[in-house]
């Protein structure tokens, strides 16, 4: 790639169906210059998120993606050039950057981030990822010693992190991952306590043989048929930690919603709290003090699945919501 260009992945329609390749175009124009008050960034590492396919249903927590514009995306960027007060060249930021080379921004949409080793953990464990199991589990799920813990899509970013948490909370971890490969890679590499494959069938009874004491803490990042088979196996006072729901994100809208709901959360007295990670950013600092100190000692084991190439951003993305991935997903620009 040249120094003078930038290329795009543009979004160029709008998926009613299952996300695909057509759904993007890469076009090629000439680098931006920054304004005054904004910072040219070279974008080097752009986080995969299973939201950003979520992004394209219609305006969530942010606003609607435009067709024809860059996909949104954030990542880890370094800045070339600055106008913008607090910023210098060489400086590594967080930003909503976008699916591109470059991108040009206001100061006030730059995160100023630390120098890590490796820095891609400033996209998984000390990043989104890492910052949504804690505090999901941490403060939306309040884990007790002796509890039983059960989380879904348990061998994605966010997924793998929480299980590790629950273990070094002294709880029972139980993941609900696709397919047998991924399974062993929570129980032997991660120290998952069981690990269910929900792609087997029988998911219900499969649950109910590794948590025979029923579930005190559901981590829900996939909503639909799962969340299903968890609620009737949710203990008295259970919690429920509505993270995300990405088994309705690559299609059409789901036709109804899980059976089970308000009927056993009321008998059961659940809480089922949903929650936004940056609902959280006050506590950020004691959070990536635990997680970095868990990390040195050890105790949680961070996987990153790097993808060379900004050309291969929509392969990536496809292949994460089809469950590709192992831990956090990423490409390398
Ligand atoms: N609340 C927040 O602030 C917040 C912040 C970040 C992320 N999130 C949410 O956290 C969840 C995880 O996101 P992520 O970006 O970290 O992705 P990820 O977990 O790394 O990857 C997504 C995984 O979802 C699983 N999956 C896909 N379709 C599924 C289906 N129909 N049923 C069950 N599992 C399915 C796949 O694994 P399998 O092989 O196991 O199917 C895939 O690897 C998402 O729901 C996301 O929206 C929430």
């Amino acid at each position: 790639m040249s120094d003078n260009f930038n290329r795009q992945v543009l979004l160029i329609e709008k998926p009613t169906g299952k996300l695909s390749s057509d759904h993007f175009r890469i076009v090629e124009g000439p680098r931006p210059e920054p304004g005054e008050g904004e910072a040219l960034v070279r974008v080097r590492y752009i986080s995969m998120d299973a939201a950003n396919r979520a992004w394209m249903q219609g305006a969530t927590y942010r606003s609607e993606l435009k067709t024809d514009e860059v996909m949104a995306g954030g990542a880890l960027a370094e800045v070339v050039s600055s106008k913008a007060v607090g910023f210098a060249p060489g400086d590594l930021v967080f930003a909503d950057t976008g699916w591109q080379d470059y991108a040009v921004l206001p100061a006030k949409r730059l995160m100023k981030m630390p120098r890590v080793d490796p820095p891609t953990h400033l996209l998984s464990v000390y990043g989104v990822a890492g910052l949504t199991a804690y505090f999901g589990l941490m403060n939306i799920g309040r884990p007790q010693a002796g509890e039983t813990v059960v989380v879904s899509a348990a061998a994605g970013s966010v997924g793998s992190i929480v299980g590790q948490i629950a273990k070094i909370k002294g709880c029972r971890a139980i993941g609900i991952a696709g397919g047998a490969d991924k399974c062993r890679w929570l129980t032997e590499q991660l120290g998952f306590d069981a690990a269910v494959d929900y792609k087997q069938g029988g998911l219900f009874k499969a649950l109910r043989a590794e948590a025979p004491k029923g579930v005190d803490i559901y981590f829900d990042n996939v909503g639909g048929d799962i969340l299903e088979a968890c609620l009737p196996q949710m203990n008295l006072r259970g919690r429920i930690v509505c993270c995300g729901a990405v088994s309705q994100y690559d299609g059409a809208p789901p036709t109804a919603g899980p059976r089970g709901v308000p009927g056993l959360i009321v008998v059961k007295r659940l809480i089922m709290q949903g929650f936004l990670v940056n609902d959280h950013f006050d506590e950020r600092d004691k959070a990536l003090a635990d997680l970095s100190a868990w990390v040195n000692a050890g105790k949680l084991k961070i996987e990153e699945d790097v993808i060379d190439g900004l050309e291969n951003a929509p392969a990536a993305l496809i292949g994460l919501l089809r469950g590709e991935n192992r831990g956090k997903r990423m490409v390398k620009v």
